[in-house]
């Protein structure tokens, strides 16, 4: 056993033996971050290599390496070799990059090690950090709302209160079993995966789900939403909920959210919206109007990673009903061990634990907090500006050039497209494009996404970041067009070749 400066013997802890030592290692970590941020432009992105490798997957050791040990492990084949998602060229997926403040605030969030709860200062930053957000988007101000880990967690606690709202038995006593009727749900066939996975987790199966078809510019046609919502009553469903997307994962595409609203109050439907990244368009100056609507839906799913460009993990689900919110999730029988703790607390209808899956949470609510507070709404609004403006632009260019096709007209800050082959066929375009997108990410893993619109094959970028600049955005078509160049001669020989051989 180690000894203490009294000589005393000292106990197994976590603490250090030496905190001047530690704040050292703290300060150079600090120190060492915020290098690799300031220069993040620059920076290659490789995958670890074989060296590296070895280097991470070791066998765990008894008496452990020690903090410095590891953290050079860390510095010299993590650090270099992650994704980097953190940097001006990245457009894949949705993806977020967080920020220098962002990382010390997760630093003080990780330091107070605390649950937002019980009356203490983490319950009143929490409840602030809700009130701002349905400032910022436009929600009433009676909503409740609960902080998750992200989009998809968001989308399945709106969900949850959804079915359980609807349910005409108390779900949470009797089940689903208990259903005399099969309850039914209606989204447009370009709504995120992620809540078809809820539904599947909630239980209803996903034949529950209604996907209705959308039209030419990707959003759900309600004509057809209506006979259907009618067919299913006919054939003995419950329809009890419509989802509205308000910002489609594949083309930004936005649902007319006054309509389905309307539809789902003359149904007397839950009508759910998904906002993962699009519910920020309220905070826009010029692609507000696609998000009118969204403060008549009964819950909210909206991600800060996104657009927000909070470091990762954080999303928000709001719900007007307070009430049916708090029954969903809240304790059926209370736990003993919290009961004096719970008694504490002013609000049971604000307090998390009552709102949301986990019991044990991190405290999140600080970086969204810390953020929101030292930058302010306009900074906020001109950052989802400048992705609108910017993929405007990108658009612009695409359209007026004849070796590249857009997929459809830019409806926000997601642009789908792809390199123009003359006298190709659809599946030689397609062969082509995918051989484009495997280059460019060689050039920097990510950079764009693929995907499928209307059956056609695309490249697709979407902007929510905060370091792009339109020269970057130049540059990736600047690259898609050479690689483009480079390989349709070869496509074209292979062409020649498989007819030559017919
Ligand atoms: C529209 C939409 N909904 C939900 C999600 C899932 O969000 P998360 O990745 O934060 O779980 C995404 C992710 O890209 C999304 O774009």
């Amino acid at each position: 056993m180690k000894e203490d400066k009294k000589g005393r013997a000292r106990e197994a802890t976590l603490d250090p033996d030496d905190w001047a030592e530690m704040r050292a290692l703290g300060h150079r970590m600090m120190d060492d971050m915020i290098d690799h941020l300031e220069h993040i432009r620059t920076k290659p992105v490789r995958p670890p290599a074989k060296k590296d490798v070895e280097d991470i997957c070791v066998p765990l050791t008894e008496d452990g390496e020690g903090e410095e040990l590891v953290y050079e492990v860390f510095k010299r084949s993590i650090l270099p070799h992650t994704l980097l998602l953190p940097r001006p060229n990245f457009w894949g997926l949705v993806g977020g990059q967080g920020s220098p403040y962002g990382m010390m605030a997760e630093m003080l969030m990780a330091g107070t090690n605390g649950g937002q709860e019980f009356s203490f200062a983490e319950a009143r930053v929490n409840a602030q950090v809700i009130e701002w957000i349905k400032q910022m988007i436009g929600f009433p101000k009676t909503a409740g709302g609960v902080l998750v880990g992200g989009g998809s967690e968001a989308n399945f606690t709106g969900l949850a209160v959804a079915r359980n709202a609807k349910a005409q038995v108390d779900v949470k006593a009797k089940g689903l079993q208990g259903l005399t009727k099969r309850m039914t749900l209606y989204c447009g066939d370009e709504t995120h995966h992620c809540l078809e996975r809820s539904v599947e987790l909630l239980g209803l199966g996903n034949e529950a789900m209604r996907f209705i078809p959308t039209d030419e510019e990707c959003r759900t046609r309600t004509e057809v939403l209506e006979k259907t919502i009618k067919q299913d009553r006919r054939n003995g469903c419950q329809p009890f909920c419509v989802i509205g997307c308000a910002g489609t994962v594949n083309t930004g595409a936005f649902d007319d959210l006054d309509a389905l609203a309307d539809i789902a109050r003359r149904e007397n439907l839950w009508f759910h919206v998904d906002g993962a990244f699009g519910a920020w368009l309220k905070i826009s100056r010029t692609h507000k109007h696609l998000v009118k609507g969204m403060d008549r839906a009964d819950s909210l799913a909206v991600d800060f990673h996104k657009w927000m460009n909070m470091p990762y993990a954080i999303g928000c689900t709001l719900v007007k009903d307070r009430k049916e919110h708090f029954s969903t999730f809240a304790y059926g029988h209370e736990a003993e061990y919290l009961k004096s703790a719970f008694e504490v607390s002013n609000d049971q209808l604000t307090n998390p634990h009552n709102l949301a899956l986990p019991l044990s949470r991190a405290f999140t609510s600080l970086k969204a907090y810390m953020l929101l507070r030292a930058y302010g709404t306009k900074k906020y609004s001109d950052l989802v500006q400048k992705s609108l403006d910017q993929m405007k632009r990108l658009g612009d260019l695409i359209e007026r050039d004849p070796e590249l096709e857009l997929a459809a007209p830019v409806a926000s800050n997601i642009v789908c497209f792809r390199y123009r082959a003359n006298k190709f066929s659809k599946r030689e375009t397609e062969l082509l494009n995918r051989m484009i997108i495997e280059a460019l990410n060689k050039e920097a893993f990510l950079m764009i996404s693929d995907t499928t619109v209307k059956g056609a094959y695309m490249l697709r970028a979407a902007n929510v970041n905060h370091r792009t600049r339109m020269e970057d955005l130049e540059a990736m078509i600047a690259s898609v067009k050479e690689n483009g160049r480079r390989l349709l001669p070869e496509m074209r020989a292979q062409k020649t070749k498989k007819v030559a051989s017919r």
